[in-house]
């Protein structure tokens, strides 16, 4: 990191993280696009939002603002047991939902799709609690990752089977604020 115009706003070093995958302006439009289409999909029925922390809180700030319709919105924490940058699908559940959800149409709106392995636990896990619906919204998906068939309604962006940071996504806890998604070279963090 480093503040070379001295005003004391970050910026950050190419040598940390690569070049923008998808920058502000398309994260905003699809953002958007998404947006009303669930508008359009649920009008009469608002969906609970359940975002998983920490990844898709920047997506969940945007994406509930995008759809006119009075939505709730709940979040989730889990950890999968794992090295920095892949997960085991062995997932804890850290923060459990406030909202019951019996009865109730429940969007997961999701930071990333890499394997696929927490989403399907976390499907099956909301599942059991009796719902009317279990939907998806992803705003990244790695191309040619998933092992297991996710069913995922709405898809921001396919990208490369890639390790992506910003727009809530960290390596190591690090980068979640960069505005925009961009690839991480720098290996895996100490
Ligand atoms: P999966 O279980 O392999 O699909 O991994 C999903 C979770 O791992 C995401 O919700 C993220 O928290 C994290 N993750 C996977 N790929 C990336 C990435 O490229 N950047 C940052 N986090 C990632
Ligand atoms: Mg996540």
């Amino acid at each position: 990191m480093t503040d070379e115009a001295g005003t004391g706003i970050p910026t950050w070093a190419e040598s940390d993280v690569g070049p923008v995958l998808v920058d502000e302006a398309r994260l905003a439009t699809r953002v958007a696009e998404l947006g009303a289409q669930i508008t359009a999909d649920y009008a009469g029925e608002p969906p609970l939002l359940v975002a998983v922390l920490k990844g898709a809180m920047l997506f969940m700030s945007d994406l509930c603002r995008a759809i006119a319709l009075p939505v709730d919105v709940d979040f989730m924490a889990v950890s999968s047991y794992g090295s920095a940058t892949k997960t085991s699908g062995v997932v804890r559940i850290v923060k459990d939902l406030d909202s019951e959800l019996e009865g109730r149409h429940v969007l997961v709106v999701e930071d990333i799709i890499d394997s696929g392995l927490t989403l399907n636990y976390l499907r099956r896990y909301l599942t059991a609690r009796q719902p009317k619906s279990v939907e998806i919204c992803a705003l990244l998906v790695k191309e040619g990752e998933q092992r297991v068939d996710l069913d995922l309604r709405y898809i921001g962006f396919a990208i490369p089977p890639e390790f992506v940071v910003g727009y809530g996504l960290d390596v190591a806890e690090r980068y979640r604020n960069l505005p925009d998604i961009r690839v991480y070279t720098a290996g895996e963090p100490e």
